[in-house]
């Protein structure tokens, strides 16, 4: 027997920024989402002010003593950054843009992290430039590559190498990034002998280990695995008197969409405690989805719901897999609730729901019971706070939507829906491409 989709109900009750109010719909962080699309339109994300912070600080408190360094892609508006920021919140970076960002927004540069497979001499040289306060080196490549050009500029750069420790994190398989075969970190075995390089190597003071093993996890045990190991090669490196001060355990914590028992921080915090007891290390992370999805969503109307010659019914939005990407590149389940107040008592029937955009995976959800909507009537799609905004695209030549920040009541907007014009304002056209 099919485990059954939450009711609106239900996914209105286990989400506190969520309220159904009998005059005014659905509520977020209590301002009413008709009028939010009614002074902004749709589709428009809506974040809460009191999520982030709430969300940063039960992080906090779960894990002590240890530093917080916020994953910048799951949601990279300079409002959130900023917000984090001020809570005291380091950054993990992942471009030049993003580091650029993150400075903008106000991070120290000395609690910023840069992570990722791919930096390239200019990112490398802006990091040293800015003195950030590490760089997650994944390959003896990049290693010898930042070695050259800190030696260079007279610069030391602070590193730590990320470890590729071969644990399948049990997640899609497309945000799974520790197993080998994944192409992030360096093998556990190659570790010892380029700690040892990386500590004799010019420009270039090794601190200690890190380890992301893939996103969305709800499992302590992979984790665990994954610490255990890292935890182990602390101690293989300090026998042979190599400094470690520190371990980055990454991001991933994962957060119910649908119906799944929440991950909790707590239980993320006891991995760490159990593999690295003992240890006298400073430890980070590196979150994103835990402290954003669901500080997000996205608000979308009905443009109509086609009934004839289809098995049953699509309710066709003005929102897109070009605004939000997850169901179409990893079949994601994000709750889709009416806002208005009639339409969360009606009686819900079984219907598809898609964008406009011409691709067949433009679909919302498949099989979804809601109520019969009017055109023009509105949903919020829950959860979109992470990795929403940030992957969307211009396909189709559709603007990027708006982006609003709730606050006290207060709805702000934080950026405007993208003109059309603005699709277009910096292509050139050659003469020999214009009509004679
Ligand atoms: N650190 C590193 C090195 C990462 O690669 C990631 C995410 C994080 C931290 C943050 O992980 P989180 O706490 O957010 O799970 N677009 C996908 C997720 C991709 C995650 C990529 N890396 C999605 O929408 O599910």
């Amino acid at each position: 027997m099919p485990d059954p989709d939450p009711t609106a109900a239900e996914l209105i009750a286990a989400r506190p920024a969520l309220c159904a109010d009998a005059f005014d719909g659905l509520l977020f962080e209590g301002v009413p989402l008709a009028a939010v699309a009614a002074e902004f339109g749709s589709p428009c994300w809506v974040y809460g002010a009191a999520t982030l912070r709430a969300r940063y600080r039960r992080l906090e408190t779960a894990l002590p003593g240890v530093a917080i360094h916020y994953a910048v892609k799951a949601n990279d508006h300079l409002a959130v950054l900023s917000l984090l920021a001020g809570l005291g919140a380091g950054a993990d970076v992942v471009s030049g843009g993003e580091l650029l960002r993150a400075l903008q927004a106000g991070f120290a540069p000395g609690k910023i992290v840069f992570s990722g497979v791919g930096k390239s001499a200019d990112e490398l040289r802006l990091a040293l430039h800015h003195r950030i306060g590490q760089i997650n080196v994944e390959s003896a490549e990049e290693l010898a590559l930042l070695s050259s050009i800190a030696a260079a500029e007279g610069a030391t750069a602070r590193v730590a190498l990320r470890v590729n420790p071969d644990v399948d994190a049990g997640t899609h398989t497309k945000i799974s990034t520790g197993r080998l075969g994944d192409k992030f970190g360096i093998p556990l075995a190659d570790i010892p002998s380029l700690y040892a390089h990386a500590a004799a190597l010019l420009g270039i003071a090794p601190v200690g280990l890190a380890v992301h093993i893939g996103s969305q996890i709800f499992a302590s045990a992979p984790f665990t695995n994954a610490y255990t190991l890292l935890a182990n090669t602390v101690r293989a490196l300090r026998q042979a008197a190599l400094p470690v001060e520190m371990v980055d355990c990454g991001g991933g914590l994962g957060v119910p969409y649908r119906n799944e028992p929440a991950a909790l921080p707590e239980a993320w915090a006891g991995a760490m405690n159990r593999a690295f007891a003992g240890l006298d290390l400073r430890r980070a992370v590196e979150p994103g989805r835990w402290i954003a999805a669901p500080a997000g969503i996205l608000l979308a109307r009905v443009i109509r719901t086609r009934r004839r010659g289809v098995p049953q019914p699509v309710v066709v939005l003005d929102a897109a897999m070009n605004d939000l990407l997850r169901p179409a590149m990893y079949e994601a389940w994000h709750g889709i609730v009416p806002v208005g107040a009639a339409d969360l008592l009606r009686t819900p029937e079984i219907a598809d729901i898609a964008g406009p955009v011409c691709e067949s995976s433009d679909y919302f959800a498949r099989s979804r019971a809601l109520p019969p909507l009017e055109d023009g009537a509105l949903v919020a799609i829950l959860d979109a706070g992470a990795y929403g905004a940030v992957m969307s695209s211009t396909y189709n030549a559709r603007p990027l939507a708006a982006q609003v920040m709730v606050h006290d009541g207060a709805a702000t907007l934080i950026r405007p829906r993208r003109a059309p014009e603005f699709l277009w304002s910096d292509e050139k056209i050659p003469a020999y491409c214009r009509p004679a």
